[in-house]
């Protein structure tokens, strides 16, 4: 596991953008793994503004995202989908049908998060994953206790994964209570993995991962057994 320690939020979003870019000038017909929160709107600011000088393109880029809410509309404003096009997919070249996120709205849930791991496969795999952390450990999310041979699956959200979430919406009652999101085995398959962390909220989960205890009981830990992962941590908020 590779660390890399910085002082801003710029600094992650920068460094992030460089591994990104990097990925995509090397082989523009990449798959990408991406994420959503606070901590990617950076990088992807940085994407769009490499992206609008002509520096880079997604033409030929594939990308699936981690997880989205279940029964949220595709075009809510608190649905992952609507979160991706807001701050990357509607102001870069990448093709609509490149853009691949779980459908929470699938009337049949199971079958769905079979299909999605299938879409990644016949994509070929992931090439670059971006993952953000929970406060409690969760990636994707995948709340502490999932099992790490779980693929593609639906979870009950934990209260302080909710109320965490629930700046995005009006009010706490209105935060799904279900998700469907890419499992830790899923997540392990990438070829190389990104986790970006930023602000104090985030240190005592970074520490845990220091530790280099592997438990089911913090998600994140099974990263620890990956051969290419790049965390890049720090800043005070
Ligand atoms: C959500 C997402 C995670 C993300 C986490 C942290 O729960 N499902 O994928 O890593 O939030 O978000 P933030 O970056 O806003 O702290």
């Amino acid at each position: 596991m590779k660390w890399i320690a910085v002082n801003t939020y710029e600094e992650i979003s920068e460094v992030a953008a460089n591994i990104f870019s990097k990925q995509i000038q090397e082989k523009p017909n990449s798959v990408l793994g991406l994420a959503t929160g606070g901590s990617p709107v950076g990088m992807y600011k940085e994407l769009v503004a490499r992206h609008q000088a002509g520096r880079l393109s997604f033409k030929d880029v594939q990308t699936f995202n981690l997880d989205e809410y279940v029964g949220l509309e595709q075009a809510s404003p608190a649905s992952y989908w609507t979160f991706m096009h807001e701050n990357l997919f509607n102001f870069v070249d990448i093709l609509t049908e490149n853009i691949h996120l779980p459908n929470g709205k699938s009337e049949d849930l199971a079958a769905e998060c079979v299909a999605y791991d299938g879409r990644i496969e016949e994509a070929g795999g992931i090439d670059l994953q971006l993952l953000g952390i929970g406060v409690n450990g969760h990636i994707g999310f995948n709340e502490p206790g999932t099992p790490f041979d779980a693929t593609t699956n639906i979870v009950e959200l934990t209260e302080s994964t909710r109320t965490e979430n629930a700046v995005y919406f009006d009010n706490l009652s209105e935060v799904p209570t279900h998700a469907i999101t890419m499992g830790i085995q899923s997540i392990m398959k990438a070829k190389e993995i990104v986790l970006i962390a930023f602000g104090e909220k985030k240190l005592d989960a970074i520490e845990k991962l220091k530790s280099g205890h592997v438990t089911e009981d913090f998600p994140a830990s099974q990263l620890l057994n990956h051969p290419n992962v790049t965390i890049i941590y720090g800043g005070t908020n």
